[in-house]
């Protein structure tokens, strides 16, 4: 099984990217932001749960989203041929409970992709993206900034716990999407 982790802050193209390493690999996307964005529509008790925290730019409990990737995996595991997570892990607790859950049903993560990209980047494309995408935690510069905030306190310790297990792997996620997206498959590809 081929399985990664895209890895970055709001808005360095995890989403975008994952798009065409799932095309190339034919891998299953585990996104928890999509996965949350559907139990909203759905207008779910969890989806309002997390709502009230998705709207403010924060990050969602550890423990909704780890039995949300929980029950996908189960789910999906005899018929998959590896997982691209993309915005999960995004915590340490996440990181390992994410750990446990694969040594468990021994498929490992294989390499962790991180899209590097500076704050005023991030910040244009999200402002950018709000126009269309109809997402409330891109309509609003102070909320965008918050993801950021978030990131850097929360999420950002998560590369080092990946580091340590010299499965990390620094990608420059400005550019055009085609040569990141030619970085990233050389990442996957060798060793
Ligand atoms: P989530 O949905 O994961 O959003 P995010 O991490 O904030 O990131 P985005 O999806 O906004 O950006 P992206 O990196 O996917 O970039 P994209 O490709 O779209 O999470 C949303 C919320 O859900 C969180 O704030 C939290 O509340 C909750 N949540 C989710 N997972 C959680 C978890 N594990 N734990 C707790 N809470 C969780 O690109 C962005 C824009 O840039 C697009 O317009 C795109 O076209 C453009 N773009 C992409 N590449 C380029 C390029 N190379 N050059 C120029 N523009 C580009
Ligand atoms: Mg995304």
């Amino acid at each position: 099984m081929l399985n990664l982790i895209l890895f970055g802050p709001p808005g360095s193209g995890k989403g975008t990217q994952a798009e065409g390493l799932i095309n190339k690999f034919k891998l299953q996307h585990l996104s928890t932001g999509d996965i949350l964005r559907n139990e909203i529509a759905r207008s779910t008790a969890l989806g309002m749960e997390a709502k009230k925290f998705m709207d403010k730019g924060l990050l969602v409990p550890d423990e909704v989203v780890i039995g949300m990737i929980s029950s996908k995996i189960d789910e999906t595991v005899e018929q998959v041929k590896g997982y691209i997570f993309d915005g999960f892990p995004r915590t340490i607790p996440q990181a390992e409970a994410l750990d446990k859950l694969l040594q468990f049903k021994q498929i490992p993560i294989k390499k962790v992709l991180s899209l590097e990209v500076s704050e005023e980047e991030l910040v244009k494309r999200l402002l950018g993206r709000g126009t269309t995408s109809g997402r409330s935690d891109d309509q609003d510069e102070s909320i965008i900034r918050q993801r950021v905030v978030e990131y850097r306190s929360k999420t950002a310790p998560v590369a080092d716990f990946y580091a340590k297990q010299n499965k990390l792997h620094a990608i420059k996620g400005e550019g055009s999407v085609e040569t990141i997206f030619t970085a990233l498959c050389n990442a996957v590809e060798n060793n």
